[in-house]
């Protein structure tokens, strides 16, 4: 099933695809370009589903900021020359840091890098935090795209998710963006949720469509380790949707966003025309990004690497000037592996001359036979030597792209 993957590091078409490749975007430069992401790990509460790295207590926030600004100046050189294009505040709840703290961070990445006069700054927000004067100041030091996290309007649900807003404070905090002319918003969702059924579900997204956002991100609930949910699961406590019904859940999303003018572009991600996240889109179209922060992931092409998921080690470290990070060099096999991963979730898919342009051409060759199945089983489509998911494809994508995966014997 379609499950929300860590952020740092997807048309009412009757199975036929229609907007996959068509390459509306086609004309933007991906050459040369970078990203930022910035990980701000405090929460209020943890909601009941969430795994990612945040801490419940804020007590050491100033000494966290301090320590994100040593590490923009320690890493200024990871990106090269690269133009960062992006920069994009997630985590952890961003909407948590102060005016003068998330001006901070921003004036120390001017300094330290290479930034794009139109460059796409995005913020992810929970719902409470978003007052006037908050989206005054956001909007004064150049944030000009939000990602709201309302999760669902109903009541009901945000209770069982323990999220610390209501449905009408979502609606609220949605509406107070676009009047502070914000026009940029994404809001997220999630479906498969307990108690969930279909009527419910299209409920949601219809008031989704009626705030009249331009983005959306629709995540499938994924039980993670270590959640609330994962022990209510185990001990029986709760029913979940089974993997029937969050298909279904999936095809309604599939099918009322393209109803609403939405184009599909990445499995869980939907926009109208021109609003797809520039940032997120660097992730699945192979561009180099540089993470800060605790738990936070870079990549540049050759190797990926990852900072402590502890904000106390990280401070720490960082205050020795050493930035505490694992670093993983990638084998051709993991290149291959990560390009079909990232490629065959979007609608821009994956392209078989810039593989060949790449990679041996055994890889190529094993990948033309594990492709064929899913070519003949109608999952998979290719056109121009592009290859994406057809609609039936999109149900099943995480297993397609890891039946596409290379073994390392390839190239033994
Ligand atoms: C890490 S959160 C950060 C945003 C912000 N703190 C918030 O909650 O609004 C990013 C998004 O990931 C999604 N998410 C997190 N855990 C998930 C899970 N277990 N299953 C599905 N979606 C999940 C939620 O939609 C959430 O808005
Ligand atoms: S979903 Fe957002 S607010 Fe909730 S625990 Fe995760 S990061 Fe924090």
């Amino acid at each position: 099933m379609l499950r929300k993957s860590a952020d740092n590091p997807y048309t009412k078409n009757n199975g036929e695809q229609t907007n996959f490749h068509s390459k509306p975007f086609a004309n933007l430069s991906f050459l040369l370009m970078a990203g930022i992401y910035i990980h701000i790990p405090f929460c209020t509460q943890k909601c009941h589903y969430c795994n990612f790295h945040f801490s419940t207590s804020l007590a050491q926030k100033h000494d966290l900021v301090k320590a994100l600004l040593q590490e923009i100046s320690l890493q200024k050189n990871y990106l090269q020359d690269e133009t960062v294009e992006t920069i994009y505040f997630g985590g952890g709840t961003p909407s948590l840091l102060a005016e003068n703290e998330w001006n901070a961070i921003l004036k120390s990445i001017q300094e330290n890098f290479a930034v794009s006069p139109n460059a796409e700054i995005t913020l992810e927000a929970n719902p409470t935090d978003l007052t006037t004067d908050t989206l005054y100041a956001m909007k004064k030091s150049g944030v000009n795209r939000l990602s709201i996290g309302i999760q669902s309007f109903d009541d009901e649900d945000l209770k069982r998710l323990n999220r610390n807003h209501s449905s009408q404070e979502g609606i609220d905090s949605v509406k107070r963006a676009q009047d502070s002319q914000m026009e940029n918003i994404s809001i997220d969702l999630i479906y498969g949720l307990p108690e969930m059924n279909s009527a419910k579900w299209r409920n949601n997204m219809q008031q989704a469509f009626s705030l009249n956002v331009p983005h959306l991100s629709s995540y499938c609930l994924t039980i993670e380790k270590n959640t609330f949910f994962y022990h209510q699961k185990i001990n029986k406590k709760i029913t979940f949707p089974d993997d029937e019904e969050t298909a279904l859940q999936f095809e309604d999303l599939m099918d009322e966003t393209a109803a609403n003018g939405f184009l599909h572009y990445e499995i869980s991600n939907f926009c109208k025309p021109g609003f797809f996240s520039k940032h997120n889109s660097s992730y699945w179209k192979n561009i180099s990004y540089l993470g800060i922060g605790p738990s936070a992931h870079s990549y540049n092409h050759h190797s990926r690497q990852w900072n402590v998921a502890n904000n106390s080690l990280y401070i720490k470290s960082l205050g020795e000037k050493i930035v505490p990070l694992e670093k993983e060099v990638l084998t051709p096999v993991q290149k291959f592996n990560e390009r079909i991963l990232t490629g065959i979730r979007t609608m821009w898919g994956v392209d078989e001359n810039e593989l060949k342009n790449i990679f041996s051409e055994k890889f190529i060759s094993r990948f033309k036979k594990q492709t064929q199945p899913y070519l003949e089983s109608g999952h998979l489509i290719c056109s121009e030597n592009i290859y994406s998911l057809t609609r039936n494809g999109k149900l099943v994508a995480d297993r397609i792209a890891s039946d596409l995966f290379l073994d390392d014997d390839v190239i033994a």
